[in-house]
């Protein structure tokens, strides 16, 4: 058992799920969704870490954020997430490869809160594909938050877009940035996925267009705030 865990998975660490239990707020839908996810869908461990959702949408608050970008829907967990943090005229932009698990698992659930739901947009598709098409269309600057969340590799790319499409106080964070411990061991980065979140660690530490802190929630999440 790892210390960096999602707390489903409980840390090895008592502190990091002291911490974990002591953050995390779901409301009755969202706990749904959980218990949906890990029991029935493929590869339901890529559900978001709960603590990360909590802390995600604590910032969207505190921001007033209306905006968000959710980058890897897989059954919809954090697109719900910020949905519910958004205010009635927010919008919840949500990208996969395929929403085969969103429409399956997610949407049954999702849809009994209509209210938060229609918030809720679907973009399939490459993200990073998706992504230039926002900034194509005139949307940089407009968003106030990003969860960064799909293909490992991609990560640099995503950042780069995220940080294009957020405005000047805007927020973005970066699930998986431990990726159970391994990003930090050097002996695991020749594993491409180890080696791109390495890569998006050291990016963003350096990057003068952000302030960020990298922390041990959930998987690890690298908070960036748009400067
Ligand atoms: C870890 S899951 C997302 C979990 C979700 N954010 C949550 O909180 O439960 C990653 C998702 O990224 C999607 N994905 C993989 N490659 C992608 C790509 N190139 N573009 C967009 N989505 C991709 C997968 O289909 C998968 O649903």
């Amino acid at each position: 058992m790892s210390v960096v865990a999602k707390s489903y998975n409980k840390s090895a660490d008592p502190i990091v799920a002291y911490c974990s239990e002591h953050t995390t707020i779901q409301i009755p839908l969202q706990v749904e969704l959980q218990k949906e996810t890990l029991a029935n869908a493929p590869f339901g461990g890529m559900l978001g870490a709960p603590e990360v959702l909590t802390f995600g949408q604590n910032f969207i608050r505190s921001l007033g954020g209306k905006r968000a970008l959710d980058v890897g829907t897989f059954t919809g967990a954090s697109a719900l997430a910020w949905a519910l943090a958004v205010p009635d005229d927010g919008e919840v932009y949500t990208f996969d490869i395929d929403h085969t698990n969103y429409k399956k698992f997610g949407v049954p659930i999702l849809s009994k809160d209509q209210k938060t739901f229609q918030k809720i947009k679907t973009v399939e598709g490459p993200a990073v594909e998706s992504l230039d098409k926002l900034i194509a269309n005139g949307q940089s600057g407009t968003f106030d938050f990003a969860f960064i969340d799909a293909d490992k590799t991609s990560y640099p790319a995503y950042y780069e877009k995220c940080v294009t499409l957020l405005r000047s106080g805007g927020v973005i964070l970066v699930d998986n940035s431990l990726r159970g411990g391994k990003v930090a061991d050097e002996n695991q980065r020749n594993d491409p996925q180890n080696a791109a979140i390495h890569a998006t660690n050291d990016i963003i530490y350096k990057d003068a267009r952000t302030y960020s802190a990298l922390l041990n929630l959930g998987d690890g999440t690298h908070v960036a705030f748009k400067k």
